[in-house]
């Protein structure tokens, strides 16, 4: 019985080390930990959006346009759940962007969409 007992007690903590472990990790991954950072838009926004989708949204028509600050900056929500894959994937038939890419535009947009 006494074993028994202690078995528990011992499977309980591994769950519970376990699991805390997992929130603790998780948490200042996606908020403040990356957001620390100032991303600026000169040096990081315009040249990822320049070399991953210019390509094909430079001719306005029925595509948003987003060669210059304005029109990233207005349209900085869509943008960033495109890269995430929603209502399509961009860029289009592309590679997506890697994590780090999209959590800098993720705070730079959290960081007030800074022309810095
Ligand atoms: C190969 C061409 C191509 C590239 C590269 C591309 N796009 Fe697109 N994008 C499109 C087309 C075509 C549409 C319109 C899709 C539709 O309406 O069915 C579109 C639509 C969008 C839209 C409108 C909402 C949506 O998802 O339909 C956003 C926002 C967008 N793209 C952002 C981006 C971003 C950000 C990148 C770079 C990471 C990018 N696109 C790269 C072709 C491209």
């Amino acid at each position: 019985m006494k074993g028994l007992r202690f078995k528990f007690f011992g499977i309980t903590l591994i769950f519970f080390a376990v699991f805390s472990s997992c929130t603790k990790e998780k948490v200042p991954m996606s908020t403040a930990l990356i957001c620390i950072d100032t991303v600026y838009f000169s040096t990081q926004i315009q040249p990822m959006i320049q070399q991953n989708c210019i390509g094909c949204h430079n001719i306005g028509g029925s595509l948003p346009t987003l060669t210059n600050y304005t029109e990233i900056a207005s349209f900085a929500t869509s943008i960033l759940s495109s890269m995430n894959g929603s209502p399509q994937l961009m860029p289009l038939n592309g590679t997506p962007l890697n994590d780090t890419l999209i959590q800098q535009f993720s705070c730079w947009i959290n960081q007030g969409k800074a022309n810095n």
